[in-house]
């Protein structure tokens, strides 16, 4: 291998990108603390195959980790350090996404999803950053997505908390360039296959309203690209960031991604607008008797179910 191995701190690793980018940064040499907060049924077939890695010569340590807990955070840390002395990479995967109209998002579950996604954020980039400082170099890799720079209908309450990312890693990024330390966005979207269901908005009594709106949207959604990218590009991409020799601010990952980002660069602010009721179906004023060739790339973004969230679908 011609990447030196780091010592790699990946959150989020007991599903999804989380455990798919601890499998490769270990498969490719690294050593790998992985943080885990659930052994639920699932959470355990994640971790034992992690921790099978050991067999073949990889180096994976699993720590318990929930990032809505100040306490948990720095013991995972500490145990990073005690095994392995240093934290080059901070890879932050964990986070959930919310779907549904934002009047039927209950406070208390924004207010979760934010304690999670962004006050999680913020407590793991205070607990690697004086270890980073110290050793006058290190690299944080903030997983993202799609939405943290653009924002569709029922995609709202998670988009506020991807774009909260964003405006975290950013700034961070200004102000830890002077100790060494750099930070990149990673942009994915257009994963379905990759994560679990998104957890429905939890006011059943309003979502009733958007019922029409939402099936018509999900219909789009799942014409346009029934089976989503392959989220092993998020773990290769994470690969590529770990070992280059200087990172991008921000790296879209997947088609749906990049031409999601490419589209709201060009294209004037109203014409965007104008695009998205069109494609998502939810303007009476704009036809949609023009097939678009580009239509899959906005729908795929989004990944929302055929049908309106009920209270019992999703993670
Ligand atoms: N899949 C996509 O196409 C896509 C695209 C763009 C952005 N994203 C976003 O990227 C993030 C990760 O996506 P994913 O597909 O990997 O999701 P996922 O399969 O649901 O995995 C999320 C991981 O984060 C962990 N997590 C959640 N809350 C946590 C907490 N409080 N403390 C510690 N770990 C916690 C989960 O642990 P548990 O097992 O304990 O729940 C799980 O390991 C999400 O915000 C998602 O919306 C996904």
């Amino acid at each position: 291998m011609n990447t030196p191995s780091r010592v790699v701190f990946v959150t989020g690793c007991s599903a999804g990108f989380g455990f798919r980018c601890a499998r490769a940064l270990a498969r490719a040499g690294h050593h790998v603390i992985a943080g885990v907060r659930s052994f639920s049924v699932h959470g355990q077939r994640y971790a034992a195959e992690l921790k099978g890695l050991r067999a073949e010569g990889h180096t994976v340590q699993l720590v318990p980790l929930d990032v809505d807990h100040d306490h948990s955070v720095d013991t995972a840390v500490r145990a990073a350090m005690d095994a392995f002395g240093r934290i080059d990479v901070l890879v932050n995967t964990a986070a959930y996404s919310v779907l549904g109209p934002l009047e039927a998002c209950r406070p208390e579950q924004l207010s979760a999803m934010l304690d999670t996604n962004v006050v999680g954020a913020l407590r793991l980039f205070r607990a690697v950053l004086p270890i980073m400082r110290e050793q006058g170099s290190g690299r944080i890799l903030q997983l993202t997505s799609g939405l943290g720079r653009v924002v569709l209908p029922f995609m709202g309450v998670y988009a506020a908390s991807a774009w909260a990312q964003e405006a975290f890693a950013e700034a961070l990024a200004y102000e830890a360039a002077g100790f060494g330390v750099e930070v990149a966005i990673v942009e994915p979207a257009g994963y379905r296959k990759g994560g679990r269901p998104r957890k429905p908005v939890g006011d059943t009594a309003r979502l009733s309203a958007y019922s029409d709106a939402l099936i018509e949207f999900g219909e789009r959604v799942n014409q346009s690209e029934p089976a989503g990218g392959d989220p092993e590009e998020v773990a290769r991409a994470i690969i590529e960031l770990v070992a280059a020799e200087k990172v991008p601010l921000r790296t879209p990952v997947g088609a749906a991604a990049v031409e999601l980002l490419r589209m709201r660069r060009t294209m004037t602010a109203e014409a965007f607008e104008q695009e998205i009721y069109r494609r998502t179906g939810l303007h009476a004023v704009y036809e949609d008797d023009e097939e678009d060739a580009e239509v899959g790339a906005v729908m795929t973004a989004a990944e929302v179910p055929s049908h309106p969230p009920t209270r019992g679908e999703g993670g």
